[in-house]
């Protein structure tokens, strides 16, 4: 998921390696390495857990000479991050060295053939599979590197930018791509690579994005050649750019936390790869299948978490006791470790959290586990502390999160216990089959039914201007809305510094109906779905009373479209997934109200994105 830089020309190319590889920086990663070919012709690699900086001390006092190289920032998603794991892998020879960002989803299968072959591993990466592929393949046929690269590829199921070198082979590199971003720069007699342009725009503004599936080969002296896995040579474009280097890394966008809204339909196929059938009829969480017998005989579940990870939760709760019958208590992580909470042997404890570094929830996951629990972690950052300590879980594979504002992350959250719901209501047989099979191709969905709720962007942000007077906000939801209503407040609060109270819609008749006036607009999240009727009643007695209405709505839906003063349209889809499409528009009109207040959107004052202390 992380960074790729690459060079071959005539300058030495380990200081543009390091510099490309700190352009890229903005990603976050866990470790950091380089391979080179030597002036003395050997192919060296130098890698190391930590920062660009810890590699540039790991590599002090050693031949960083060459013209050729490759280099990688890891974000881990199998194996832990540590000097093993992090990149470029050699091959069992130690001839061919490569780097990759993405996933090989049948890495286990070929590397039990390939150790049946005598291949031995190193790291636990699913990326030393693939080098190892590679050698295998060069040697049996007796190809190329090239030819090796794209054999291998037709055997890959998964998503990558690779990068390849190999040392009797000086004077080319390899790379190809599917589904994980590479772009060639091409200088004068000489060529970059990069997961974006960022590492190459201060060389050249020329630069070529490769397309799924295409392998480029780079040849010092010669024209870059691109050809498809069946060899079929493909044409190619060369763009210029003109974004600015911050332009860049933002993807375009002008914050981070804009950047991550739009992501949310691609990081919610990423989450859900390998995990629902390609037929779309069935679902497998591994952890929960590894562990079924914990769930299956679970008498409750407890989900612990803190802020946008709580909420997510909730969202769990209705999802695993709807689908899977399980009694489902969600608790704030700073309560439930202080307070001495009952935890039976048999209970299963899940906690969430984004950065797996959150202190409070470790601590209950600690407190759960010493009591005898089950601990089971939702996170999106690989091997950091909460996965590392729980008994099993699940990665939310968002890719990392930057705005401190959380919002890819929590869909991603929101997904995986779908996810986990589904399995276990599978596994215990609480659905019948085809409400099974209706919810998970509906859930398959949803990504692209998040890019048509994205369309929405452009009226969200002309109406948000109209809000930035306001000193409270009310948010209603009913059942799978209120913990969506307790998020878009919270999103509203971190970010514009407006005052926002996330409600119950039945609730506001018992307190907060006392607030409502001209000046204090409502929010209110009412799809066509559940209890409709009562919500429309709920606008009604706020209409009453002259309060404004934001209405999130069903498309189609003209008894609410007449009644509010403003709405927004998702598309239509189950009950139990509306959050994950009525989430998306609060998140554009929390971020269009602050920065018409002119706030920090990526950096509030006051935040941490990883709180690590109580
Ligand atoms: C979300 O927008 C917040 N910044 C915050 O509430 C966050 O969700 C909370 O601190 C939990 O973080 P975690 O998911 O990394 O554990
Ligand atoms: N799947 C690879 C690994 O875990 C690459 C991860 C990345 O994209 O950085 O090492």
């Amino acid at each position: 998921m992380c960074g790729i830089v690459g060079y071959i020309g005539n300058k030495q190319a380990y200081p543009i390696l390091i510099k490309g590889l700190q352009r890229l920086e903005y990603r976050g990663y866990d470790s950091a390495g380089v391979a080179l070919i030597t002036d003395q012709n050997e192919l060296v690699v130098y890698k190391t857990r930590g920062k660009v900086s810890d590699l540039e001390h790991f590599s002090t006092s050693k031949d960083t000479s060459g013209t050729v190289g490759i280099a990688h920032t890891r974000w881990a998603t199998h194996g832990e991050p540590n000097d093993v794991n992090a990149h470029p892998h050699y091959s069992q020879s130690e001839s061919i060295a490569m780097i990759h960002n993405g996933i090989i989803e049948n890495y286990a299968v070929l590397k039990a053939d390939l150790m049946a072959r005598g291949f031995t591993f190193k790291s636990n990466t699913d990326t030393e599979v693939l080098v190892q592929l590679i050698e295998f393949v060069r040697q049996t046929n007796e190809v190329d590197l090239f030819h090796a690269v794209q054999l291998a590829l037709t055997q890959v199921i998964g998503a990558y930018a690779i990068a390849v070198v190999e040392k009797n082979n000086p004077d080319t590199i390899v790379a190809a791509r599917k589904s994980s971003p590479l772009v060639v720069g091409i200088g004068d007699d000489e060529f970059f690579l990069g997961s974006d342009a960022s590492p190459i725009i201060e060389f050249t503004d020329r630069v070529i994005y490769l397309e799924d599936d295409e392998v480029v080969r780079l040849q010092r002296g010669k024209e870059p050649r691109i050809f498809n896995l069946n060899n079929v040579e493909k044409s190619h474009e060369i763009i210029k750019l003109e974004m600015s280097l911050s332009q860049l890394e933002k993807g375009g966008y002008p914050h981070f936390m804009l950047k991550e809204i739009f992501e949310q339909p691609n990081t919610i196929r990423e989450c859900m790869r390998g995990r629902i059938n390609v037929d779309h009829t069935s679902v497998a969480m591994s952890g929960i299948i590894d562990n079924k017998e914990k769930f299956l005989n679970a008498e409750r579940i407890i989900i612990a978490a803190c802020g946008t990870s709580w909420h997510a939760g909730l969202i769990g709760e209705y999802l695993i006791e709807e689908f899977a019958r399980i009694p489902v208590e969600v608790e704030y992580a700073s309560e439930f470790r202080y307070r001495n909470p009952i935890v039976h042997k048999g209970d299963v404890v899940i906690v969430i959290s984004q950065s797996g570094e959150t202190a409070d929830t470790l601590a209950a996951a600690e407190l759960a586990k010493s009591k005898g629990a089950f601990v089971y972690g939702i996170c999106n950052v690989v091997g950091s502390s909460i996965p590392r300590m729980t008994h099993s879980g699940s990665y939310t594979h968002a890719g990392p999160e930057i705005g401190v504002a959380s919002t890819k992350a929590f869909t991603a959250q929101v997904t995986v216990l779908s996810l986990i719901a589904l399995t276990i209501a599978k596994e215990k047989g609480t659905m019948p089959k085809e409400v099974f099979e209706r919810y998970v191709a509906e859930l398959a969905s949803i990504p692209d039914k998040m890019e048509e709720t994205l369309q929405v962007s452009p009226y969200i942000e002309k109406f948000s201007r109209i809000f930035t007077y306001a000193k409270n906000f009310l948010y209603l939801g009913r059942g799978y809305n209120y913990p969506v209503a307790l998020e878009g407040a919270l999103k509203l609060k971190e970010i514009s510094y407006i005052h926002a109270e996330g409600y119950p819609a039945a609730e506001m008749k018992h307190g907060p109906i006392a607030l409502i006036d001209q000046e204090m607009p409502t929010v209110v999240i009412a799809p066509n779905k559940g209890h409709y009727e009562k919500v429309v009643s709920n606008i009604q007695e706020i209409k009453a009373r002259k309060g404004r209405v934001v209405a999130i709505i069903t498309k189609g839906d003209t008894v609410i479209r007449d009644m509010a003063d403003f709405y927004i349209e998702i598309p239509e889809t189950e009950e139990g997934f509306v959050p994950l499409l009525a989430a998306l528009p609060l998140q554009l009109m929390a971020y269009y109200i602050a920065i018409v207040k002119g706030c920090d959107v990526d950096q509030p004052r006051n935040l941490a994105k990883s709180v690590t202390v109580e």
